[in-house]
């Protein structure tokens, strides 16, 4: 007997030093330990948890419980969820390169794989310094004229005294600046037939994914190849004309790899589908929070006009009708709710990427093909960054803010390239809508719809009017 515990015992020290030895030749992050956190039921992950409720209260709960990094099983995915600005940067910016993005299949096939944010590497920034180039701020600059048009039209079509969806409108305005930004003019059948077919690829993105003939998916999939045969059509018109220019689709016209090769025709639609997909719902997502907040706090409405009533004096002295991109960079309070409201919508709520090799975060493993999901909401709604987080007010943005406290347009290698475009067309909105009209909000005006963007409930219907100017 006592031999046989002598031998249990030299075994089990036997098998810890194996252990040991074998801990301390390990990589760091082989002896790192997934995050904390469910991963539901087997399957179905907690997939049910997270679209039967209120996403936000989802990732709020969840931060609570677990703190600033956690995991959990989405979509048939293993993910880890970070909460915190370091692990953001971290993944967004200095370790990039360990993390692709990654979208639904289902998404790619509408709006085409070669599209800039589906790709990282050399693809993606000769793509990204093109299209960088197109939305410089000289390019935009040239474009207030034509966008400070398309708003005053926009919103004098609003005021018959019927009830209008604000979002549904908004998105017309912020497709109207898309075709500007990538095509400059077009003429109106090319217009039309874009505006038709891609308000059809719209309605795809966030059905179910099926080739069943008469659903909204299939339905999205024929009207995207129709809207490849028009693009294609622009293209080659562009290219006899020889006009290369300095839009979207000039800067798209002037790629060259390290061969020297140009980018196909399809290439090239895909890329500008691509920025009509990520400049449509966004900026109007953005501006039906902007006219909620405003319809909300009267005060604050009358400080905007305020301020917006002496650009237009100043523009009147000056004998200039229209708004100039020198009145848009003086509108300080009305910038700061621009901001605040980009943070209390958080449109973007969070983004995914997928580490493409076993990645070790403050002794946490990232495993490869995991998901990665930056919470950005969580971010701008975290109260040691945001005192009294679910407060509407601009003169939090009067201070300084910690690093990477305030990401609406995201960070690193990936960082929208049309953060400047969107507040331009915000700000311009703002300064008409303000100036001229009354609105009220119709009906009940609590709650969030996700269309996928956090959206005011019903696209916030709402009655507009001419001020009076007497
Ligand atoms: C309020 C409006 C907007 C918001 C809140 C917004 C937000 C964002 C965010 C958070 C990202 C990064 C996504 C990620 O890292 O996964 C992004 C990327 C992008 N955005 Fe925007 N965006 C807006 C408007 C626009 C506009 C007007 C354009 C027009 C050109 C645009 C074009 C893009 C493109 C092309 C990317 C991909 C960049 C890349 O992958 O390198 N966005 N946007």
């Amino acid at each position: 007997m006592d031999g046989m515990l002598a031998y249990f015992i030299a075994f089990l020290l036997g098998l810890l030093s194996y252990s040991f030895v074998r801990r301390g030749t390990r990589k760091p992050w082989q002896r790192a330990r997934l995050p904390p956190g469910s991963m539901g039921w087997p399957y179905l992950g907690e997939t049910l948890q997270l679209y039967s409720q209120d996403p936000n209260i989802f990732f709020a709960n969840k931060q609570e419980r677990y703190g600033e990094i956690f995991k959990s099983h989405i979509l048939g995915c293993p993910c880890v969820m970070l909460a915190s600005p370091e692990a953001a940067k971290f993944v967004l910016a200095t370790q990039a390169h360990m993390f692709k993005p990654t979208y639904p299949k289902s998404k790619e096939n509408l709006i085409g794989p070669s599209a800039l944010f589906f790709h990282q590497g050399d693809y993606h920034l000769r793509l990204r310094k093109l299209i960088q180039g197109s939305l410089s701020p000289d390019a935009i600059r040239a474009l207030v004229p034509s966008i400070d048009s398309l708003a005053v039209s926009l919103l004098n079509s609003w005021a018959s005294g019927r009830v209008i969806n604000a979002f549904q409108e908004m998105k017309k305005f912020s497709f109207e600046v898309g075709i500007l930004l990538i095509f400059g003019h077009l003429d109106a059948r090319h217009r039309e037939e874009l505006r038709k077919n891609y308000c059809q690829v719209d309605k795809g993105y966030n059905s179910f994914p099926t080739n069943i003939p008469g659903t909204p998916y299939k339905k999205a999939l024929l009207a995207r190849k129709r809207l490849s045969t028009t693009l294609c059509e622009i293209i080659s018109e562009r290219k006899e004309r020889r006009l290369v220019g300095k839009d979207v689709l000039g800067c798209l016209l002037n790629y060259r790899d390290d061969k020297g090769e140009v980018l196909s025709d399809d290439r090239i639609s895909d890329n500008i589908i691509g920025v009509l997909f990520a400049a449509q719902d966004t900026i109007a997502s953005a501006m039906t929070w902007i006219l909620k907040y405003l319809h909300d706090d009267p005060k604050l409405l009358e400080a905007v006009k305020a301020e917006q009533k002496m650009i237009s004096e100043t523009k009147n002295k000056g004998g200039n009708r229209s708004l100039t991109w020198m009145h848009t960079r003086n509108m300080p309070l009305t910038y700061k709710v621009v901001q605040e409201s980009l943070r209390m919508a958080s449109i973007i709520s969070f983004t995914f990427r997928e580490a493409v090799a076993d990645v070790e975060y403050k002794g946490y493993l990232i495993p490869k093909g995991w998901k990665v999901m930056p919470l950005f909401r969580n971010i701008h709604h975290n109260p040691e960054f945001f005192p009294d987080p679910q407060r509407f007010d601009p003169s939090r943005f009067e201070v300084t803010l910690k690093p990477n406290t305030f990401m609406p347009f995201g960070s690193g290698v990936h960082a929208c390239p049309g953060n400047e475009l969107a507040k331009l067309e915000i700000l311009i909105i703002i300064h008409h809508l303000v100036t001229k009209f009354r609105w009220h909000v119709v009906g009940s005006h609590d709650g969030i719809q996700y269309c996928p963007f956090p959206v005011p409930m019903h696209g916030l219907p709402a009655r507009f009017s001419k001020e009076s100017t007497s």
